[in-house]
């Protein structure tokens, strides 16, 4: 399978590892920077393949099967429903968009166009995770009645400043877009996905150099009568603590823990049907960074799935209704009200100004400033 990547930076790497993994042939890759595209060349030996500095010219000269789309996340949608158009199957870095309509855009042109689209929501696939998914689905908690999710890591200003896009609504959103919409992804799909209404805080705390929040504290209430507690945060001293994600059922109670939901810490069933340290014991992953493994069955699910011609096992709406619930939260806590799902169109850039009491403004605008020339420098093609 002909496989390409749009954007070489910090979280290519496990990209590229996972298509050479699953053997996937990588024959182009592009970046705007083309000192990163060295960097890759160099590190994944790869010394023939094709590079683009143009990605419009990447999808119009390369026959490709499969991309992979590692920009920032403001960037995603466009270049996704580009590469829709030139026919290729799709996997979207998290979040899939930052607006509802460009989310909802890209789900209804990969089914019109019959490709595969995958949001990288790569957790779902932590050992932990499956195991708990495997126990959901068997209706081993018998009623859900509530879950929690935690994220309570760290990013400091040296995180920032690699690049002007971090922390801005145009590009990036804040601590719940970027670090916790995994969690927030992970709770909404176990607890059944569907959504009656969502009340929130969101802040500013400790990061007056970025736009957005670094604290998200949400409520949400389910469709099934469940309820969902979110915290999500960058602030905690002085580095990443855990993420966490609890689930209550009226015949099961189970905790995911370790700093990015990769081990099973609790596991209690009234099914008696395992032995909770065994289990324990067995759904446990220690990876060296929060990125985790799930990258590589991630990327073994997508090229089952374009080959059986099935859907993903995380797909393009999975990507969208991670996204609806961030934009709730930001949504509930700007207006100070109660939000019901589903959402009309909200965007991330909705909020724009929404903390400029408490940030300095003037270093922000700087910075988006120097996002907006970098962008001008390589703009594509018109
Ligand atoms: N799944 C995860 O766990 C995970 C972890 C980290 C980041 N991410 C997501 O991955 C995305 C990238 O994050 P990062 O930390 O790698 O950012 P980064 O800034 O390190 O890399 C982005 C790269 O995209 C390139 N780029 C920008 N515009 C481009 C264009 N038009 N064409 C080609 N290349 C372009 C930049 O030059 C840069 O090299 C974000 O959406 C982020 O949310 C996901």
């Amino acid at each position: 399978m002909r496989y390409g990547i749009i954007g070489c930076g910090r979280i290519s790497a496990n990209h590229f590892a996972a298509a050479k993994e699953n053997h996937l042939e990588i024959v182009a890759i592009c970046d705007v920077l083309p000192e990163r595209m060295e960097e890759a060349k160099a590190q994944f030996d790869l010394p023939t393949v094709a590079c683009y500095t143009d990605y419009q010219a990447m999808l119009e000269q390369e026959d490709l099967d499969l991309v992979a789309i590692c920009t920032e996340s403001g960037k995603h949608a466009a270049i996704a429903l580009n590469a829709l158009d030139s026919g290729v199957h799709l996997i979207i870095e998290k979040p899939i968009a930052l607006s509802l309509s460009d989310a909802d855009q890209i789900v209804k042109k990969s089914k019109e166009q019959g490709l595969v689209v995958c949001a990288c929501h790569q957790n779902r696939f932590n050992k932990s995770i499956q195991k708990i998914r495997e126990a959901v689905e068997e209706g081993r908690f018998g009623r859900m009645m509530h879950g929690a999710a935690h994220i309570r890591w760290n990013r400091g200003e040296s995180y920032y400043t690699q690049a002007p896009w971090r922390g801005t609504w145009e590009q990036d959103g804040g601590a719940l877009m970027n670090q916790c919409i995994h969690n927030i992804d992970l709770l909404r799909w176990m607890m059944g996905g569907e959504i009656e209404e969502v009340v929130s805080y969101t802040d500013n705390m400790r990061h007056p150099f970025i736009e957005a929040e670094d604290l998200g504290l949400a409520l949400v209430r389910f469709r099934s009568g469940a309820y969902g507690l979110i915290e999500g945060t960058t602030n905690i001293f002085p580095k990443n603590l855990e993420e966490t994600l609890y689930l209550f059922g009226t015949e099961g109670t189970v905790k995911a823990g370790g700093k990015s939901v990769n081990l099973i810490e609790e596991w209690m069933f009234a099914d008696g049907l395992d032995d909770s340290e065994e289990i324990k014991k067995t759904f446990h992953e220690n990876p060296p960074n929060v990125y985790g493994y799930g990258h590589n069955p991630l990327y073994a699910d997508v090229i089952e799935a374009i080959e059986e011609g099935r859907a993903p096992y995380v797909t393009a709406q999975d990507g969208r209704d991670a996204l609806e619930l961030v934009l709730a939260i930001y949504q509930s806590a700007a207006q100070g009200a109660c939000v019901k799902l589903p959402l009309k169109d909200v965007a991330s850039t909705d909020f724009t100004g929404r903390f400029n009491d408490r940030i300095d403004v003037a270093h922000v605008e700087s910075v988006k400033e120097r996002l907006h020339e970098e962008d001008a420098a390589h703009a594509p093609r018109a």
